[in-house]
């Protein structure tokens, strides 16, 4: 496995990400919309360098199904909180055809929140069908299908400290696992 994005790089990029929203949000509380499972990892370190006052909510949208290609997208959200009239920060782990962050916003915006921003650990490049940016990245990559840092390839190597580029290689290997 190629290693990406090594422990302390990603260290500092979250210190980064926290310290922006601590700017943009200081004096007003924040309500943390995390699509689970790939933001898991990013959400408990951010978390814990953010100043204001925060409320985690957590939301599971899966569109990939155990390949590495993009599928039909389904939304569970039944562990939402009621975000009417919060400020929301929408969090997921990558921005790759960007499909999930602009289906999970539009569902947001459908319950009235007072403001909601997106912000993804990784922005891939040259993959986005969409209009939309996230409004914060904390790392931009070229066009490769990563792992690690929450990031997974069939459930598996989410625990990685780090992000690597999955080989075909490692699938070879992984079939065995
Ligand atoms: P999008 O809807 O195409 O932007 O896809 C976003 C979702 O696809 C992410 O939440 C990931 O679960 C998954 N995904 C996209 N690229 C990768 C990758 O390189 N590694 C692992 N998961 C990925
Ligand atoms: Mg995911």
């Amino acid at each position: 496995m190629k290693i990406l994005l090594d422990e302390t790089r990603i260290g500092h990029g979250i210190d980064e990400l926290a310290a922006k929203l601590n700017k943009d949000y200081a004096g007003r509380s924040l309500t943390i919309v995390s699509i689970m499972t790939g933001s898991l990892i990013m959400l408990a370190d951010l978390i814990r360098r953010l100043e204001m006052p925060v409320r985690i909510s957590l939301i599971q949208a899966s569109s990939y199904r155990g390949t590495t290609e993009s599928g039909d997208l389904t939304i569970q959200d039944q562990m939402m909180l009621d975000i009417s009239d919060r400020d929301v920060l929408l969090i997921d782990d990558i921005f790759d055809t960007g499909k999930t962050l602009v289906e999970v916003t539009k569902r947001l915006n459908s319950l009235g929140p007072k403001s909601i921003k997106t912000a993804v650990f990784l922005n891939k490049s040259g993959t986005s069908q969409v209009d939309a940016t996230p409004d914060y990245v904390v790392f931009h990559i070229p066009n490769a299908f990563v792992v690690g840092y929450g990031l997974d390839y069939q459930d598996l190597y989410r625990n990685l400290p780090f992000v690597a580029v999955l080989e075909e290689s490692d699938i070879a290997q992984h079939s065995v696992l």
